[in-house]
């Protein structure tokens, strides 16, 4: 038996180098004890094994980066694994395209539960603010990651906040920007970090505000966000008024839409031939709603919270396609949250549209901007970006099957559409799209709101709600033909 004892817990350089020496002497999986930092070493009395630098063999780039990944998982199984399937993929290079093995199996798993943990990560970490006496502010954040999910996330956080100086700690390991590089340190207890500072206000604000039943249910539903994570967030100790006053909204909501009537569409069975994206397969609207969240199909997943997918009834008759999420959608994971839905939502309201039975989606579906201090500003995603993207509302249109779509702005007609589009050319009349569905294009709301004269203002938001007439007419159009 040779023994491998790593040093660090998730550097998959290291395992990377141990490995080619294992490969290199010819020493077959079932032969190495690989020891996990953590775990009880000395179980094996052998050798160490030397290093290899020289890469031995070969094997597919999507090994290597879901290796990096799933190397960070907590499993203690994991050096194991990898350096089986590095032996085996020796003799057979195409083995990660078996989805049946179960080696194979098992390292999609670990990284995509890494990729879970970090995105929470990104999601729940809260940093506090200390101030020194020489009137220095820094920011710190508790945080209790499942896997060893630090390192790869805080590269995120260098982006969001570069211009802070902050840490991050784990129990196993912190992470320290100063402002110019990004350091670690060991793991920490929750105690050094402070519990309370001046901006906590404005967590308890914001999150107050941005609230919303339906989210906490799936949330809670989900785990997304466990109760674990709780008990970090400043705002949780407001939950539990806002769940009370949230359960009696949401019964009022479902009693509004029980009293809706039944969706006239046939249920049909998912189309077998829709391509799996990475690891899922995807052959319903829910599928693709938690696929996008590893969408790697263009570069903006890397600095957006979360990927935004569309919401609204399964089989909406009506869909609303902006163009891609805002800040706050951003943070919330839901779409037109922000100040562009309001405007939506009281025109779509004062039109006459039933609001509920909207779905209402976007042609991008990471929010792409430009940090400046603590601001983060809108970037329009480019033709790439926007064709990227367009996989996931082929999948929305696919799954929802809506027979009117309403391009809101440039972008989702060009989506849509696969070419530029100019709005005041292409909106007021319906198009008749390959499939069959009608599409009528208009501004994006947030277009309205960047109007600063008053009067063009309101011209504007007349012809946005002239448009969005054309839709309610067509849409009781088709209610009166069925
Ligand atoms: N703008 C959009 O296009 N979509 C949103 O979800 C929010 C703002």
């Amino acid at each position: 038996m040779h023994s491998v004892t790593l040093q660090a817990l998730n550097d998959f350089d290291e395992w990377r180098r141990a490995a080619r020496g294992l490969l290199q002497a010819g020493i077959v999986p079932e032969d190495v004890a690989w020891r996990d930092p953590l775990t009880e070493a000395g179980l094996f009395g052998a050798e160490d094994v030397a290093e290899g630098d020289r890469p031995v063999g070969s094997v597919p780039p999507a090994f290597i980066e879901l290796a990096r990944t799933a190397i960070a998982n907590a499993d203690p199984e994991r050096f194991a694994l990898l350096y089986r399937l590095l032996w085996r993929l020796q003799a057979d290079r195409s083995l990660l395209e078996v989805s049946s093995d179960p080696d194979v199996t098992r390292l999609v798993r670990l990284a995509s539960a890494v990729r879970r943990d970090s995105h929470k990560m990104k999601a729940f970490v809260r940093f506090r603010s200390i101030l020194d006496d020489s009137g220095l502010e820094r920011f710190a954040a508790w945080f209790e990651p499942e896997h060893y999910s630090l390192e790869m996330t805080a590269p995120f956080f260098v982006r969001r906040f570069d211009g802070m100086i902050w840490a991050i700690v784990t129990p196993y390991a912190s992470a320290f920007w100063d402002g110019e590089s990004l350091a670690s340190g060991p793991g920490g207890k929750k105690t050094d970090v402070p519990q309370e500072d001046a901006i906590e206000g404005d967590w308890k604000t914001y999150f107050s505000s941005i609230f919303n039943p339906a989210r906490l249910k799936v949330a809670m539903m989900k785990s997304e966000m466990p109760v674990k994570y709780w008990r970090n967030l400043p705002e949780a100790e407001l939950i539990a008024p806002l769940i009370r006053g949230a359960r009696e909204a949401e019964q009022e909501m479902i009693e509004r839409v029980a009293s809706l009537p039944p969706s006239r569409h046939v249920r049909k069975k998912a189309r077998e031939e829709i391509v799996p994206e990475a690891e899922t397969e995807i052959v319903s609207l829910a599928d693709a709603r938690a696929a996008v969240q590893g969408c790697r199909r263009c570069p903006l997943y890397e600095h957006a919270t979360q990927a935004v997918f569309g919401e609204g009834p399964k089989h909406a008759q009506v869909m609303f396609v902006g163009e891609q999420p805002g800040d706050q959608e951003d943070l919330a994971g839901k779409p037109f949250v922000g100040p562009a839905g309001k405007v939506l939502d009281a025109a779509v309201e004062k039109v006459g549209i039933d609001r509920s039975r909207v779905y209402v989606t976007n042609a991008v579906k990471h929010f792409k901007f430009e940090p400046r201090g603590k601001r983060r500003i809108h970037q329009k995603p480019d033709g790439g970006e926007i064709a990227a993207c367009k996989f996931w509302l082929n999948l929305e249109i696919e799954f929802v099957k809506p027979k009117v779509i309403v391009a809101l702005g440039a972008t989702a007609a060009q989506s849509l559409l696969g070419r530029s589009a100019t709005i005041s050319k292409l909106r007021g009349a319906p198009i008749t799209m390959d499939d069959g569905t009608t599409l009528y294009v208009t501004n994006h709301p947030s277009y309205l709101l960047r109007i600063p004269d008053r009067e063009k203002q309101a011209l504007e938001r007349e012809k946005f709600e002239a448009d969005l007439v054309l839709v309610r007419d067509a849409i009781e159009a088709l209610e009166a033909r069925h």
